[in-house]
Protein backbone atom coordinates (compact mmCIF):
# COMPACT_ATOMS: atom_id res chain seq x y z
CA UNK A 1 0.00 0.00 0.00
CA UNK A 2 1.37 3.79 -1.13
CA UNK A 3 1.23 6.41 1.27
CA UNK A 4 0.83 9.93 -0.06
CA UNK A 5 1.35 13.32 2.16
CA UNK A 6 -1.86 14.91 2.18
CA UNK A 7 -0.47 18.34 2.62
CA UNK A 8 2.02 21.29 1.20
CA UNK A 9 3.74 21.99 4.12
CA UNK A 10 7.49 21.12 2.90
CA UNK A 11 9.27 20.49 5.89
CA UNK A 12 6.80 17.95 7.21
CA UNK A 13 6.80 15.99 3.60
CA UNK A 14 10.82 16.20 3.85
CA UNK A 15 10.27 14.38 7.32
CA UNK A 16 8.08 11.76 6.15
CA UNK A 17 10.04 11.61 3.45
CA UNK A 18 12.79 10.61 5.17
CA UNK A 19 11.34 7.47 7.26
CA UNK A 20 10.54 6.23 3.92
CA UNK A 21 6.98 7.20 4.44
CA UNK A 22 6.23 9.13 1.70
CA UNK A 23 5.09 7.59 -1.84
CA UNK A 24 3.53 10.79 -3.11
CA UNK A 25 2.05 13.95 -2.21
CA UNK A 26 -1.59 15.65 -2.76
CA UNK A 27 -2.20 19.13 -2.18
CA UNK A 28 -4.96 21.32 -2.73
CA UNK A 29 -5.79 24.96 -2.56
CA UNK A 30 -6.61 24.56 0.87
CA UNK A 31 -3.45 23.36 1.56
CA UNK A 32 -1.16 25.31 -0.32
CA UNK A 33 -3.44 28.64 1.72
CA UNK A 34 -2.51 27.00 5.24
CA UNK A 35 1.24 26.47 3.64
CA UNK A 36 0.96 30.41 3.08
CA UNK A 37 2.85 30.37 0.14
CA UNK A 38 1.80 32.33 -2.95
CA UNK A 39 4.54 31.29 -4.89
CA UNK A 40 2.69 27.71 -5.87
CA UNK A 41 4.26 26.51 -9.03
CA UNK A 42 7.62 27.28 -7.24
CA UNK A 43 6.55 25.33 -4.00
CA UNK A 44 5.41 21.96 -6.32
CA UNK A 45 8.74 21.78 -7.65
CA UNK A 46 10.14 21.95 -4.59
CA UNK A 47 8.06 19.15 -3.06
CA UNK A 48 8.21 17.29 -6.53
CA UNK A 49 12.23 17.44 -5.96
CA UNK A 50 12.07 16.04 -2.86
CA UNK A 51 9.29 13.44 -3.13
CA UNK A 52 10.73 11.66 -6.83
CA UNK A 53 6.96 10.26 -6.98
CA UNK A 54 3.40 11.19 -7.89
CA UNK A 55 2.74 14.96 -6.65
CA UNK A 56 -0.96 16.02 -7.42
CA UNK A 57 -1.45 20.18 -8.11
CA UNK A 58 -5.15 21.03 -8.55
CA UNK A 59 -6.58 23.29 -11.20
CA UNK A 60 -8.56 26.62 -10.40
CA UNK A 61 -10.40 26.98 -13.34
CA UNK A 62 -13.49 25.74 -13.14
CA UNK A 63 -14.39 25.33 -17.19
CA UNK A 64 -12.95 22.68 -18.84
CA UNK A 65 -10.92 24.90 -21.57
CA UNK A 66 -9.18 26.89 -18.65
CA UNK A 67 -8.54 23.30 -16.47
CA UNK A 68 -7.00 22.13 -19.44
CA UNK A 69 -5.04 24.76 -20.13
CA UNK A 70 -4.19 24.83 -15.90
CA UNK A 71 -3.04 21.46 -16.54
CA UNK A 72 -0.77 21.59 -19.35
CA UNK A 73 0.84 24.24 -17.58
CA UNK A 74 1.07 22.20 -14.12
CA UNK A 75 2.16 18.93 -15.47
CA UNK A 76 5.03 20.80 -17.98
CA UNK A 77 6.31 21.98 -14.32
CA UNK A 78 7.77 18.51 -13.53
CA UNK A 79 7.41 14.99 -14.74
CA UNK A 80 6.18 13.97 -11.37
CA UNK A 81 3.26 16.37 -11.19
CA UNK A 82 -0.14 14.83 -11.56
CA UNK A 83 -2.78 17.23 -12.45
CA UNK A 84 -6.07 17.37 -9.79
CA UNK A 85 -9.29 17.93 -11.29
CA UNK A 86 -12.38 18.65 -9.71
CA UNK A 87 -15.36 15.79 -10.40
CA UNK A 88 -17.85 18.23 -11.91
CA UNK A 89 -19.25 17.74 -16.01
CA UNK A 90 -16.58 20.46 -17.16
CA UNK A 91 -14.20 18.26 -15.18
CA UNK A 92 -15.51 15.25 -17.04
CA UNK A 93 -14.03 16.98 -20.25
CA UNK A 94 -11.04 17.96 -18.88
CA UNK A 95 -9.83 14.63 -17.41
CA UNK A 96 -10.39 13.07 -20.84
CA UNK A 97 -8.65 15.31 -22.34
CA UNK A 98 -5.65 15.98 -20.58
CA UNK A 99 -5.39 11.97 -20.43
CA UNK A 100 -5.49 11.63 -23.74
CA UNK A 101 -2.42 13.64 -23.89
CA UNK A 102 -0.93 11.07 -21.55
CA UNK A 103 -0.46 13.58 -18.07
CA UNK A 104 -1.54 12.27 -15.29
CA UNK A 105 -5.24 13.33 -13.67
CA UNK A 106 -6.42 13.15 -9.83
CA UNK A 107 -9.75 12.96 -10.16
CA UNK A 108 -10.66 15.19 -7.01
CA UNK A 109 -13.94 15.69 -4.52
CA UNK A 110 -15.30 12.10 -5.33
CA UNK A 111 -18.55 11.10 -3.09
CA UNK A 112 -20.34 8.28 -5.26
CA UNK A 113 -19.83 5.45 -7.35
CA UNK A 114 -21.12 7.15 -10.21
CA UNK A 115 -18.57 9.93 -10.17
CA UNK A 116 -15.83 7.36 -9.69
CA UNK A 117 -17.26 5.08 -12.80
CA UNK A 118 -16.97 8.25 -14.84
CA UNK A 119 -13.70 9.41 -13.94
CA UNK A 120 -12.34 5.88 -14.73
CA UNK A 121 -13.96 5.78 -17.67
CA UNK A 122 -12.41 9.11 -19.03
CA UNK A 123 -8.91 7.96 -18.18
CA UNK A 124 -7.91 9.40 -14.91
CA UNK A 125 -5.05 7.69 -13.04
CA UNK A 126 -6.10 8.10 -9.85
CA UNK A 127 -9.60 8.79 -8.03
CA UNK A 128 -9.20 10.57 -4.59
CA UNK A 129 -13.09 9.50 -3.04
CA UNK A 130 -13.26 11.98 0.42
CA UNK A 131 -14.15 9.47 3.09
CA UNK A 132 -13.74 12.07 6.37
CA UNK A 133 -15.91 14.56 4.36
CA UNK A 134 -18.52 11.50 4.15
CA UNK A 135 -18.78 10.76 7.65
CA UNK A 136 -19.13 14.32 8.69
CA UNK A 137 -22.27 14.27 6.66
CA UNK A 138 -23.68 10.69 8.14
CA UNK A 139 -22.51 8.64 4.74
CA UNK A 140 -20.14 5.61 5.09
CA UNK A 141 -16.85 7.08 3.40
CA UNK A 142 -15.26 3.21 3.57
CA UNK A 143 -18.41 1.95 2.51
CA UNK A 144 -17.47 4.25 -0.91
CA UNK A 145 -14.23 2.88 -0.80
CA UNK A 146 -15.38 -0.68 -0.81
CA UNK A 147 -17.76 -0.12 -3.77
CA UNK A 148 -15.00 1.43 -5.84
CA UNK A 149 -12.69 -1.30 -5.40
CA UNK A 150 -14.77 -4.18 -5.91
CA UNK A 151 -16.40 -2.10 -8.95
CA UNK A 152 -12.66 -1.09 -10.46
CA UNK A 153 -11.67 -4.80 -9.90
CA UNK A 154 -15.00 -6.26 -11.83
CA UNK A 155 -14.30 -4.05 -14.97
CA UNK A 156 -10.45 -3.71 -14.77
CA UNK A 157 -9.79 -0.60 -14.33
CA UNK A 158 -6.49 0.90 -13.85
CA UNK A 159 -7.31 3.56 -12.15
CA UNK A 160 -5.65 3.94 -8.81
CA UNK A 161 -7.76 4.47 -5.92
CA UNK A 162 -6.82 7.37 -3.15
CA UNK A 163 -8.61 7.42 -0.10
CA UNK A 164 -8.91 10.92 0.43
CA UNK A 165 -9.93 13.03 3.37
CA UNK A 166 -8.32 11.29 6.09
CA UNK A 167 -8.89 11.88 9.65
CA UNK A 168 -7.96 9.36 12.06
CA UNK A 169 -5.58 6.07 11.84
CA UNK A 170 -8.82 3.64 11.03
CA UNK A 171 -9.16 5.05 8.14
CA UNK A 172 -5.64 3.74 7.23
CA UNK A 173 -6.46 0.22 8.78
CA UNK A 174 -9.70 -0.11 6.79
CA UNK A 175 -8.08 1.34 3.62
CA UNK A 176 -5.76 -1.44 3.28
CA UNK A 177 -7.89 -4.25 4.57
CA UNK A 178 -10.53 -3.28 1.41
CA UNK A 179 -7.43 -2.94 -0.67
CA UNK A 180 -6.96 0.38 -1.56
CA UNK A 181 -4.26 1.58 -3.32
CA UNK A 182 -3.35 4.52 -1.66
CA UNK A 183 -4.09 6.43 1.02
CA UNK A 184 -3.31 10.09 1.15
CA UNK A 185 -2.86 11.13 4.84
CA UNK A 186 -1.62 14.40 7.00
CA UNK A 187 1.17 14.61 8.45
CA UNK A 188 -0.52 14.15 12.06
CA UNK A 189 -2.24 11.16 11.26
CA UNK A 190 0.89 9.56 10.13
CA UNK A 191 2.33 10.45 13.76
CA UNK A 192 -0.63 8.56 15.10
CA UNK A 193 0.23 5.65 13.41
CA UNK A 194 2.72 4.80 15.15
CA UNK A 195 1.65 5.76 18.50
CA UNK A 196 0.65 3.23 20.81
CA UNK A 197 -0.34 3.30 24.82
CA UNK A 198 1.56 -0.11 25.43
CA UNK A 199 4.62 0.55 23.65
CA UNK A 200 5.32 3.66 25.67
CA UNK A 201 3.97 1.82 28.95
CA UNK A 202 6.51 -1.19 27.94
CA UNK A 203 9.38 1.17 26.85
CA UNK A 204 9.29 3.24 30.50
CA UNK A 205 9.12 -0.39 32.06
CA UNK A 206 12.45 -1.53 30.48
CA UNK A 207 14.23 2.16 31.20
CA UNK A 208 13.06 1.28 34.92
CA UNK A 209 14.47 -1.78 34.56
CA UNK A 210 17.94 -1.35 33.06
CA UNK A 211 18.15 1.96 35.96
CA UNK A 212 17.61 -0.21 38.41
CA UNK A 213 20.16 -2.98 36.89
CA UNK A 214 22.98 0.12 36.33
CA UNK A 215 22.29 1.12 39.78
CA UNK A 216 22.73 -2.43 41.30
CA UNK A 217 26.00 -3.66 42.90
CA UNK A 218 26.99 -6.92 40.54
C1 LIG B 1 -7.32 15.04 -1.15
O1 LIG B 1 -6.55 14.96 -2.08
C2 LIG B 1 -7.59 16.26 -0.38
O2 LIG B 1 -6.47 17.09 -0.44
C3 LIG B 1 -7.85 16.02 1.07
O3 LIG B 1 -7.72 14.66 1.41
C4 LIG B 1 -9.04 16.70 1.63
O4 LIG B 1 -9.15 16.39 2.99
P1 LIG B 1 -10.05 17.23 4.02
O5 LIG B 1 -11.45 16.76 3.89
O6 LIG B 1 -9.47 16.90 5.37
O7 LIG B 1 -9.88 18.68 3.65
Amino acid sequence: MKFFIDSADIEAIREIKAMGMCDGVTTNPSLMAKAGRKDTDALLKEICAVVQGPVSGEVTALDAEGMVAEGRRLAALDPHLVVKIPTTYAGLQAIATLSGENIRVNATLVFSLNQALLVAKAGAAYVSPFVGRLDDVGEDGMQLISDIVEVYENYEYDTEVIVASVRHPMHVVDSALLGAHIATIPPEVIRKLVAHPLTDKGLAAFMADWETLQGSGS
